[in-house]
């Protein structure tokens, strides 16, 4: 199996030293030989002397992909249109592909696996999510005979590293991502890790390999972390929650509701416990129950360990399939529009000081059939005051209707604020 990588980044980088460190390893373990003979990247400088005897080095992607000599193309660039062009090419010659590029999967992953199966070769793509946690193969075969329920985790390092600085060492928002960029864990520009659309390109994979829906990045609703407060947070840790960017996937009927936002988990459960820049999925099927994976989201080194094993299942000839889509498979809810699961809600009302607040609000949510879990009043705010109620679960629908006589209640100048609450998180041990 001879590769030809495109880019020489992190990942890149780190995937050639590794197999350089790893080869016996590797080798032991390959039915035919691996080897790579061509790099080509937009900075040829920045590969030399990093690659194995006899490699090529250019700076010529479309040559790379034509080349004879390359059997697998391993698209490690994180460009979304070159990434397309490259590997609908490498498809179209009869070549597999790997690639961790997830923001071109979510977006052109179901144009790229039609191709793929006409040209019966195979897109592999471990690297692409959770990259420590083999999600993508444990998806695809080890609990292949299931049908899945739901899959939840926290996806997306850059975010739970700011939410844990946040929650644990009460930094605020800005200070806690600038700490994230010090140490490496989030990218110059962190638009896509912290408005939630990184978290979203990688649920949206897993939804469709968990459900055998067609990758429709159009389905998927998400908001990141830049409008949480610290107080909520505070609030929420005061009524036993930790407050968590959660992707989730999940069949209600004959639907599958796909989104990215932040949400309320008991601290008693396991995605509560996933701190600092770390990833954890918790995936629930009808035969295994469920199950909780965790390990790094991140890291040239971590991402080479998943390529790797991309390259070595491509040496075996594992036939497998790519994604499954099914005809039967159940439809992704339009976005915006979850599909009939209630859930809790965390509802927090900041008003001025003054008698019947709090009956106000219990007409309200009376009138509106919303029964309250737990309340919780803060008068530390000098004349205002934070009223804190957690429902019973609830149509999203109906909250949203009652929002409007809340925020007359709260009065004007404060929005209400609303997190749902994700019931189960899985449970710690
Ligand atoms: N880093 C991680 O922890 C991680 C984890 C999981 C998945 N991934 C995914 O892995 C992929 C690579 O990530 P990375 O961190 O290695 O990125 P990176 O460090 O930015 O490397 C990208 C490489 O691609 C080259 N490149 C970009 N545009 C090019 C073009 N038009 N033609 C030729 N070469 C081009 C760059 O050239 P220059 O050297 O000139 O800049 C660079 O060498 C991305 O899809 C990313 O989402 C990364």
């Amino acid at each position: 199996m001879k590769a030809g990588i495109v880019g020489f980044g992190n990942v890149a980088a780190a995937t050639l030293e590794s197999f350089l460190a790893n080869r016996d390893i590797i080798l032991a373990k390959a039915r035919s030989p691996i080897d790579f003979v061509r790099v080509a990247t937009r900075t040829p400088s920045r590969a030399r002397g990093r690659v194995p005897p006899g490699c090529v080095i250019d700076d010529d992607p479309h040559g790379l992909v034509d080349d004879p000599e390359v059997d697998v193309v391993i698209e490690l660039t994180g460009n979304v249109p070159l990434g397309r062009e490259l590997v609908l090419r490498a498809l179209a010659q009869g070549k597999h592909v790997i690639t961790a590029n997830k923001a071109l999967l979510a977006r052109h992953g179901a144009e790229i696996m039609a191709a793929a199966s006409r040209a019966r070769r195979r897109v592999l793509f471990e690297g692409a999510v959770a990259v420590s946690i083999p999600i993508v193969k444990t998806l695809r075969e080890a609990v292949a005979a299931n049908r899945i329920t739901s899959v939840v985790g926290i996806l997306n390092g850059t975010s739970n590293y700011v939410l844990s600085q946040m929650s644990e060492h009460s930094k605020d928002f800005a200070t806690a991502l600038a700490q994230a960029q010090q140490k490496g864990y989030a990218e110059a520009d962190p638009t896509l890790d912290i408005n939630g659309e990184d978290a979203a390109h990688k649920i949206a994979l897993l939804a469709s390999l968990a459900f055998g829906v067609p990758i429709d990045f159009g389905h998927v609703v998400f908001k990141g972390i830049t409008q949480v407060e610290r107080e909520d947070m505070e609030f929420a840790k005061r009524l036993g929650y930790e407050t968590k960017l959660i992707a989730r996937a999940e069949r209600a009927g004959d639907c599958v509701n796909v989104g990215v936002e932040p949400m309320l988990v008991s601290n008693h459960s396991m995605l509560a416990k996933v701190g600092g820049s770390m990833n954890g999925i918790l995936l629930k099927g009808d035969l295994l129950g469920s199950a909780f994976l965790y390990g790094s989201g991140a890291g040239g080194r971590q991402t080479s360990s998943a390529v790797l094993a991309d390259l070595l299942e491509l040496a075996n000839g594992n036939g497998g399939y790519n994604m499954g889509f099914r005809d039967d498979a159940p439809s992704t809810a339009p976005a915006g529009e979850r599909r009939s699961l209630d859930q809790a809600y965390y509802v927090r009302l900041r008003f001025q000081d003054r008698a019947g607040v709090n009956a106000e609000v219990g007409r309200v949510l009376a009138n509106a059939n919303i029964s309250a879990h737990s309340l919780l009043q803060d008068p530390s705010r000098g004349a205002l005051s934070d009223l804190i109620v957690l429902t019973h679960p609830v149509s999203g629908a109906r909250l949203r209707k009652t929002l409007p006589k809340l925020q007359d209640a709260a009065g004007p100048g404060h929005s209400v604020v609303v997190y749902p609450v994700l019931e189960d998180a899985g449970d710690a041990p």
